[in-house]
């Protein structure tokens, strides 16, 4: 191996850890959380929890959290005559709601203004001016404050301002940018490219979908790669980490966030301990922050000798009526008021199964409705309901079948069907979970269970209990379907945790048969299978949601 070849690969070890390691973007804590924020954390966590029921026994570092330094901060607190730590406190709470309400099982919950993170961000620091990356010069260009970087001329446009005079604006986000001279510490990115292209392309899956590689290779092999500016000056932005040895400058508030994923596996706190869960494994990002994931942050990892991430999952962003959200525009969709009246896996499901991560998503009312009064009530909770029925399940057991009794109801086009469905269906979702294709892994669910209920209706359970000849039939009827059920909810749990539960524990599934493992065991090629007694709670796993026209029928009536 030639000596540059050795060079480029000393970061990367193939070796199995002992702690998988997932990551959310930390949030900004000057706006309150909405569905752009909550569709990042259920994408990370619905991942982290695939993960889970995969490999049994795994450990798993789940961390998110907020983002709390640099003037946008600062402004924001000015704005809302608080301090900016009552300030930050404040919002950030509103963070860990957000996570809480919606079964985001995070193992820790960061906050950049936390006494380790500060040392965390020091040390680096310290590291990368060790190592020789970092130098001190005057920068001068157009900053933009939202955005919190400094933009190239391409990046800009002219507009017209409020006040009808000419203004620049970023060409991106549309955010105003002001001209700005300062001295700062630069990071040496540009020695950088060759080992950025080698890592973007050494591995398909490193980021993913294939087109945000496409965007981060272009931009490195394209632009110049400017070195970058990561500090200010304290008199500009006091409200940060100082540089340690330099009072006079504040840390680069994007150094400081992305030094959050350092903090949380323990770089400042202990070596052994970090070297299990060091590198992240999946880190989900929005298309906005790319940039910085997919050049900085690799680049600075490489600076401090340690291993890059070994995937990013970018997605594209939710619109509402087809147009982006913003507070200007007031039509930000508040994921509290709405898991109010669709519950938690409710908004949870419709996220999931509705966002994919290369285009954009249109959110509205109407449609998440539409999806969930037909998919979690008629298809999957009404199922459940079927089989519960004391009517047609006096016993209230998943009642054991008979081979004989099989055999006669196998042998029906419907049952056939339903059977290879059930049977494919594990390895199905295993893929699309292991591509981050959750829409796919709940179309092919309900697919299924569509194929359960035609089995079910053809086969006429109510008719079958009225004679007692053939109650054997009807046994298995209740038991394929319930089969089926089961099947269903064990892969359904990362998408719809508190769903997946309720029926799992009304069809008496025990905690620890609830993996990838235990799925394959298909009650028809168990001959032990033994009947089980149901839950006693009676449940509606997902109660119908009326429309506002559903709600003036009901009146008029
Ligand atoms: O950028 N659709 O924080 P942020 C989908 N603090 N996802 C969206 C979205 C939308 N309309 N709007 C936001 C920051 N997001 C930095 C991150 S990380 C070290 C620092 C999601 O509060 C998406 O993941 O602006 C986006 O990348 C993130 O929220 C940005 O959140
Ligand atoms: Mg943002």
């Amino acid at each position: 191996m030639c000596s540059r070849t050795l060079f480029l690969c000393r970061h990367y070890s193939s070796q199995a850890k002992s702690v998988a390691y997932y990551t959310t973007p930390i949030y900004y804590v000057n706006a309150n959380p909405h569905i752009g924020h909550l569709y990042s954390s259920l994408i990370a966590d619905a991942s982290q929890r695939w993960h889970n029921v995969a490999n049994k026994g795994c450990i798993i570092k789940f961390s998110t959290g907020t983002d709390e330094h640099g003037s946008k901060i600062q402004q924001a607190a000015e704005t809302n005559n608080s301090s900016p730590p009552d300030y930050c406190s404040n919002i950030s709470k509103r963070y860990k709601a957000l996570a809480e309400r919606f079964n985001i099982a995070c193992t820790d919950f960061i906050r950049t203004t936390e006494e380790t993170h500060k040392n965390t961000v020091q040390n680096f620091w310290n590291v990368l001016n060790k190592n020789g990356h970092i130098y001190s010069s005057t920068y001068s260009g157009w900053y933009c404050v939202s955005d919190e970087s400094f933009l190239t001329d391409s990046q800009l446009k002219e507009t017209v301002g409020a006040d009808g005079r000419k203004i620049m604006v970023s060409s991106e986000s549309g955010h105003p940018v002001e001209w700005t001279e300062e001295p700062n510490y630069m990071f040496k990115l540009h020695s950088f490219r060759e080992e950025l292209i080698y890592w973007l392309t050494r591995d398909e899956k490193i980021i993913r979908p294939k087109k945000f590689q496409k965007i981060l290779l272009d931009l490195i092999c394209n632009g110049d790669l400017p070195d970058v500016s990561i500090s200010r000056p304290s008199s500009r932005v006091h409200w940060g980490i100082r540089v340690p040895g330099d009072d006079a400058q504040t840390v680069y508030v994007w150094l400081d966030a992305l030094v959050n994923y350092l903090t949380v596996a323990g770089y400042s706190l202990d070596p052994s301990e970090f070297q299990k869960v060091w590198p992240p494994d999946v880190q989900v990002i929005g298309k906005d922050i790319l940039k910085f994931h997919g050049v900085y942050w690799p680049a600075f990892l490489m600076a401090a000798n340690l291993e890059p991430p070994r995937s990013i999952l970018c997605h594209s962003h939710w619109t509402v009526d087809g147009e982006k959200m913003s507070k200007s525009k007031n039509n930000v969709v508040c994921p509290f008021d709405r898991s109010g009246v669709y519950t938690s896996d409710g908004l949870r499901y419709f996220l999931l199964r509705e966002g994919v991560a290369h285009s954009d998503g249109n959110y509205s009312d109407t449609k998440v409705i539409r999806i969930l009064n037909s998919e979690l009530a008629d298809t999957l909770g009404n199922l459940l309901s079927r089989c519960c029925g004391a009517a047609l399940n006096p016993d209230q057991t998943v009642p054991r079948m008979e081979v004989e009794a099989l055999e006669s109801v196998a042998a029906l086009d419907v049952t056939k069907r339903l059977i290879e469905s059930v049977e494919k269906l594990p390895d199905v979702c295993r893929g699309h979970y292991e591509d981050f294709n959750f829409y796919r892994v709940a179309d092919s669910i309900i697919s299924t269970l569509h194929s359960a209920n035609l089995f079910f209706e053809t086969l006429k359970p109510w008719e079958l209990k009225k004679n007692p000849q053939t109650s054997k039939e009807l046994d298995v009827v209740l038991h394929l379907t319930m089969e089926t059920l089961r099947v269903a909810a064990i892969l359904l749990q990362p998408i719809i945790p508190n769903i997946s539960g309720d029926l799992l524990d009304k069809i008496n599934v025990e905690k620890h048969q609830r993996h990838f493992e235990d799925v394959k065991d298909f009650s028809w090629t168990n001959r032990e299978f033994k009947e089980r007694k149901l839950g006693l709670e009676k449940i509606v796993l997902f109660k119908r949601i009326l429309s506002d026209g559903d709600k003036r029928a009901k009146a008029n009536k």
